[in-house]
C-alpha cells in the first residue's frame, strides 16, 4: 500500500517536472549516455535535482552541472567541468569502454572517474536525492555506500545537506569549496573555504593565499567562532574527527526544506540560503563574515576584537600595544605585548578569560583524555605553551588543547564565547591585588594636579586680558593693529579703470561665478593683479549704506581672509576689488585626482588650520561679528604658498543687509554645506558655519565632495561615519595623500569634523574650541552620530522647508529671497 502510494507520488512529481522538449534519462549506463545535442537530463528520483548541460549567465560555454529542478531561478550546485568548458553543444556524459565516467566533446575528453572495469562489470550512474551524482555497481544491492566515484567528493562552491566538507585521510582527499569566478564563469575564483588539519582542526576561508576569516575549531557543539550555530529548527551540524576522516556535515531537520550554502566571490562571503516558496526566491539565512571582527587577525596578537567597543580592538588584560603610535592610529595589526615578561616554569601562572572565540590553532596540541587540571600542568611545563582550555565544551567540558606561540585572532562574543586560560608572569598575577591601590593613588594625584592647574589658569587669565587669543594665534605674525589701519580710507576705483583692467569684463578674464555675481581677473595700471567681483543687482541697500558696509568689511584683516583692496560704485554697478590669488580655489585641487597630488598632508593640515583661524577671526576676534553663511571649498582661495584665504566673507551681511544672527527669510548657502537647522528652518548662527567647516574638513581629507558620489544616497558624512563606526576611519583618506599623512593628525581632524557636524548646533564646538582641538594632543569628546547622513535635498519633501523654493541645485550658491 505504502509502496504504491510512493510510486504514484514520484510518478506525479517526475511527470510534472518533465520539460516538454527535453528528454530525461533515469540512469547513465555504458549504452545510455546524456547528450547536450538532444538536451537530455538526468533527474534525482524525488525530482529535487537535475543533471544536464547548461550555460551560466551570459556565457556561451557549455558546462555539465547539477541544479535544483523545481526552482524557477537556475541555481547550480555543482559543475563537473569548471576548468574545461565546452565551446559547442557536442558534450556527452558517458561511461567509456574502460568503465570511466567521461565528458567527451568534439575536441576534448574530461575524465571524471578512474577505471571501473575489473571492479565492476555493470557500472551505472545515478543522481541521488541528496544531489550527489554517483557511479556505482548496479548489482551491489542496496548497500549503496561503496561508490566508485561521487560528485560530493569534488565540491565546487556549494554545500548541500549530507555533503562532507573536509578530509578523507585514507585517500588523501581534501574536499574544499572554491567560489565561482563570476556569475558567468564557474571556474575557480580566489575565494575558498575548507578545514585546516591542525592538531586542533579549524575551518578557514582564504582570499588567495591570505587567511580571510576563521570559523575556528570545532568545540564539540559548534565552530568556536560561530556562536550563531546554536541548535535551531532547520539544521543540525556534525563534526567528525578521527584517524580516517576529518569533516563537517549538516543535516536538514525538515527534508522538504531546500537549502544551499555557497561561497560568493563577489562579496567574499559564505552565504546560507533557504528557498522561500511564498516569495519564490532564495532567502539569505546567515552570512559570514558577519561583522568587522571576523576579519582574520584584525587586532594582532594578544588583543581582543569586540564590535561593541570603539575602537573595536583592545589589548587583553595584562598586555599593551606593541607600538602605541600605530595602535592609536588604528593600525592594530602589530598587536599587543606583555606588560610583564614570562619567567617560565612554576614562576608563571594562568589568567582565565571568558566569552572568547579561540585563537588560531595552527600551532596547537590536543589530548582528548586529559582533564583541565592536567592540561594546565602540562602547559606550565613547556615554556612556549601560551594558553590552554577544554577541547570539547559539550557537557561539563573535556579534553585539553594548548597553544604554542602568539595568540592571534581572538574576539569577544556577548553570548556563546569560551573560556581561555592565558599564561602570565606570576609577578603580573601578584600585582593584581595592588592594582586597585595603584589606581586610587594615581586618581588622587591627577585630581590634585588638575585643581592646582585650574587655579593657576584662573589667575593667569585674570592677569592677562586676552589669553585665549594670544594662545590661539600663537606664532602668527599677522597685523593685529586694527586701530592703526582704522583711518585708512578704502580706495574707490572708477568704472573706467576697472573696465580697462578687466578688458571690459571679457569672458577670457572671468575667473568664475560666485554667490553674488561673476569674478574677473584684472591688472591695474601699476601692474598689480586683482580680482574683481561684479555684484549682481538685487541689493536692497542704498549706495551709502553699501559703501559704509564695505568700508567696515575692509577693516577685517587676517592672513586667512582674502584682502579687499577697494570698491567701485557707479550707477547700478557695484564691485569689490580683491587681491588676486594665483592658485585659485581649494576645490580645483582637492576634487581633482591630478592636482590633488600637489597638496600633501602637511599642506592640507595647514589649510584645515588656516580656515579654522580665519573663521574664528570672523566669528569672534574681529569687532564685527561675521557669519560667513557660505563656507565651501570654492570659497577658499590659495595663495602662492598654498595658504588658505577665505573669500566672500561678509557678503551675506553686506549684500543682504540683514541680521547678524537669528532667523532669516533669505537663505544663502550651498547644498551639501548647509547645517540642518539653517537649511530647513532658516536659523543661522556661528554654529552653522561650524557645520560647513566640518564638511570642508572631510572633503579636504577624502578628496571627495559631500554630495552625490556615494551609493544609496549616502553622502560623505554618512560614508565617513560608517567607516569611523567600523573602526577604519583611515579608509577615508584621499589616495592622493599616499603616505604623506601623519595619521594621528588625520584622525584628529576626522574626529573634529564629526563634532562640527553634530545635528544640534549646541553640540558643535565653537571655532575657538575647534582651533584649540586642532592644536592640542588631549583627547576629544566622543562624537554622537552627525546630522544629514544621507544626501538629501533639504528643500524637498514635506517638512517645514516648503517655504523656501530652490532656484538652482548642486554646487552653485543659492540665494532665495522670499517675497514679503
Ligand atoms: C541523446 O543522445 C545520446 C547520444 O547521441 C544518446 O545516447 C541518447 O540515447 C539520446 N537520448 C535520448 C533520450 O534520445
Ligand atoms: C574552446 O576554445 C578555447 C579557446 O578558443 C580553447 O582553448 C579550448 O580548448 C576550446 N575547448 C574545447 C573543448 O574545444
Ligand atoms: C575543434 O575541432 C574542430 C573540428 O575538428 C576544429 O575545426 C576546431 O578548430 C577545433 N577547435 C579547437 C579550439 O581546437
Ligand atoms: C585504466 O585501464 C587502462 C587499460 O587497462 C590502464 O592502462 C590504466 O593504467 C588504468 N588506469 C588506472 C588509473 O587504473
Ligand atoms: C553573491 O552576492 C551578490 C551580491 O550580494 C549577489 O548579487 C549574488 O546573487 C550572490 N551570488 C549568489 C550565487 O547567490
Ligand atoms: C593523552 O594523555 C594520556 C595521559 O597522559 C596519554 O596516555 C595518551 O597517550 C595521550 N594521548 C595522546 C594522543 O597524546
Ligand atoms: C614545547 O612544545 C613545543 C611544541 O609542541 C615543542 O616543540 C617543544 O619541544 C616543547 N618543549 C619542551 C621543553 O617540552
Amino acid at each position: 500500500m505504502d509502496a504504491l502510494y510512493l510510486f504514484l507520488f514520484f510518478s506525479i512529481i517526475t511527470l510534472r517536472h518533465l520539460p516538454g522538449f527535453c528528454t530525461a534519462v533515469d540512469t547513465i549506463t555504458p549504452s545510455q549516455s546524456l547528450s547536450d545535442v538532444n538536451g537530455s537530463t538526468l533527474s534525482s528520483q524525488d525530482g529535487t535535482f537535475e543533471l544536464g548541460f547548461f550555460s551560466p549567465g551570459n556565457s556561451q560555454k557549455r558546462f555539465l552541472g547539477i541544479w535544483f529542478k523545481q526552482i524557477p531561478v537556475k541555481s547550480v550546485v555543482w559543475v563537473a567541468n569548471r576548468l574545461n568548458p565546452i565551446n559547442d553543444s557536442s558534450g556527452v556524459l558517458m561511461i567509456d569502454d574502460l568503465g570511466k565516467l567521461v565528458i567527451s566533446s568534439r575536441n576534448s575528453t574530461v575524465v571524471l572517474s578512474a577505471n571501473s572495469t575489473g571492479t565492476a562489470q555493470d557500472p551505472v550512474v545515478q543522481l541521488l536525492d541528496t544531489g550527489n551524482l554517483v557511479l556505482r555497481v548496479r548489482n551491489d544491492g542496496d548497500s549503496g555506500t561503496t561508490y566508485l566515484w561521487q560528485s560530493f567528493d569534488y565540491p565546487t562552491d556549494t554545500v548541500l545537506a549530507e555533503m562532507k566538507i573536509g578530509w578523507d585521510l585514507r585517500r588523501g582527499l581534501n574536499r574544499r569549496l572554491t567560489a565561482w569566478k563570476s556569475a558567468d564563469d564557474p571556474s575557480p575564483g580566489d575565494f575558498s573555504w575548507g578545514l585546516e588539519l591542525h592538531n586542533y582542526p579549524e575551518a578557514v576561508a582564504w582570499k588567495g593565499n591570505q587567511e580571510y576569516f576563521r570559523s575556528g575549531p570545532w568545540n564539540g557543539l559548534r565552530y568556536s567562532g560561530a556562536p550563531e550555530q546554536r541548535p535551531n529548527p532547520l539544521f543540525s551540524f556534525n563534526f567528525v574527527n578521527n584517524e580516517n576522516e576529518v569533516y563537517v556535515t549538516f543535516h536538514l531537520k525538515d527534508k522538504s526544506v531546500l537549502s544551499r550554502t555557497i561561497l560568493n566571490q563577489s562579496n567574499y562571503a559564505w552565504e546560507r540560503y533557504v528557498w522561500s516558496e511564498a516569495t519564490r526566491a532564495w532567502k539569505l539565512y546567515t552570512t559570514v563574515p558577519k561583522d568587522y571582527c571576523d576579519k582574520y587577525g584584525l587586532c594582532g596578537a594578544y588583543s581582543n576584537c569586540d564590535v561593541t567597543n570603539l575602537p573595536v580592538c583592545q589589548c587583553l588584560r595584562g598586555f599593551s600595544p606593541k607600538s602605541p603610535e600605530k595602535w592609536n592610529a588604528m593600525d592594530w595589526s602589530g598587536g599587543c605585548t606583555r606588560n610583564k615578561p614570562l619567567e617560565c616554569g612554576n614562576r608563571d601562572g594562568f589568567v582565565q578569560f571568558s566569552g572568547l572565540k579561540l585563537p588560531d590553532t595552527t600551532f596547537s596540541w590536543v589530548n582528548r583524555t586529559l582533564d583541565l587540571k592536567e592540561c594546565r600542568a602540562k602547559c606550565l611545563l613547556n615554556c612556549s605553551c601560551m594558553a590552554y582550555t577544554h577541547s570539547d565544551i559539550s557537557g561539563a567540558g573535556s579534553g585539553c588543547v594548548m597553544w604554542f606561540g602568539d595568540l592571534v585572532d581572538i574576539r569577544h562574543f556577548e553570548d556563546g564565547g569560551q573560556d581561555l586560560y592565558i599564561r602570565m608572569a606570576r609577578s603580573a598575577l601578584d600585582s593584581k591585588s595592588r592594582h586597585w591601590l595603584k589606581i586610587a593613588v594615581v586618581v588622587i594625584a591627577v585630581l590634585v594636579a588638575a585643581s592646582v592647574l585650574l587655579l593657576t589658569c584662573y589667575y593667569i587669565r585674570r592677569w592677562t586680558k586676552q589669553p585665549k587669543e594670544a594662545k590661539i594665534n600663537e606664532g602668527e605674525k599677522e597685523p593685529k593693529n586694527e586701530s592703526s589701519q582704522e583711518d585708512l580710507e578704502l580706495p574707490s576705483f572708477d568704472l573706467a579703470t576697472i573696465s580697462d583692467a578687466t578688458d571690459n569684463f571679457s569672458l577670457n578674464q572671468k575667473l568664475g561665478e560666485g554667490g553674488f555675481g561673476p569674478v574677473y581677473k584684472g591688472t591695474l595700471p601699476d601692474g598689480q593683479p586683482i580680482a574683481v567681483k561684479r555684484l549682481s543687482t538685487i541689493s536692497r541697500q542704498g549706495t551709502k549704506e553699501f559703501k559704509n558696509e564695505v568700508k567696515l568689511i575692509a577693516k577685517l584683516q587676517h592672513r586667512n581672509l582674502v584682502k579687499l583692496l577697494g570698491y567701485c560704485i557707479e550707477g547700478e554697478e557695484k564691485m569689490l576689488i580683491y587681491e588676486y590669488m594665483p592658485n585659485r580655489s581649494l576645490d580645483a585641487f582637492i576634487f581633482d585626482g591630478t592636482r590633488g597630488k600637489l597638496l600633501d598632508w602637511a599642506n592640507r593640515f595647514n589649510i584645515i588650520c588656516g580656515i579654522a583661524r580665519g573663521l574664528l577671526y570672523l566669528h569672534q576676534d574681529s569687532r564685527l561679528r561675521i557669519i560667513h553663511r557660505d563656507l565651501k571649498a570654492s570659497n577658499v582661495l590659495l595663495d602662492k604658498e598654498m595658504n588658505p584665504k577665505i573669500s566672500d566673507f561678509g557678503m551675506a551681511r553686506t549684500f543682504g543687509g540683514d541680521q547678524s544672527e537669528g532667523n532669516t527669510n533669505r537663505v544663502v548657502g550651498t547644498y551639501g554645506y548647509m547645517a540642518p537647522e539653517y537649511a530647513i528652518d532658516g536659523l543661522f548662527s556661528v554654529k552653522s558655519d561650524v557645520f560647513s567647516y566640518g564638511i570642508l574638513v572631510l572633503e579636504i581629507i577624502s578628496g571627495k565632495r559631500n554630495r552625490g558620489l556615494f551609493h544609496s544616497n549616502q553622502n560623505l558624512i554618512g560614508h565617513a561615519w560608517r567607516l569611523y563606526a567600523e573602526g577604519r576611519p583611515l579608509d577615508l583618506i584621499d589616495p592622493c595623500l599616499d603616505g604623506s599623512c601623519i595619521l594621528s593628525e588625520v584622525l584628529r581632524c576626522i574626529h573634529l569634523s564629526f563634532l562640527c557636524l553634530q545635528h544640534h548646533p549646541e553640540d558643535r564646538p565653537s571655532m575657538a574650541s575647534a582651533v584649540v582641538m586642532l592644536g592640542s594632543e588631549s583627547p576629544l569628546p566622543p562624537p554622537k552620530q552627525p546630522g544629514f547622513l544621507i544626501d538629501k535635498n533639504p528643500f524637498e519633501g514635506d517638512s517645514s522647508s516648503s517655504k523656501h523654493e530652490p532656484k538652482s541645485v548642486n554646487e552653485i550658491t543659492i540665494t532665495v529671497v522670499e517675497a514679503r
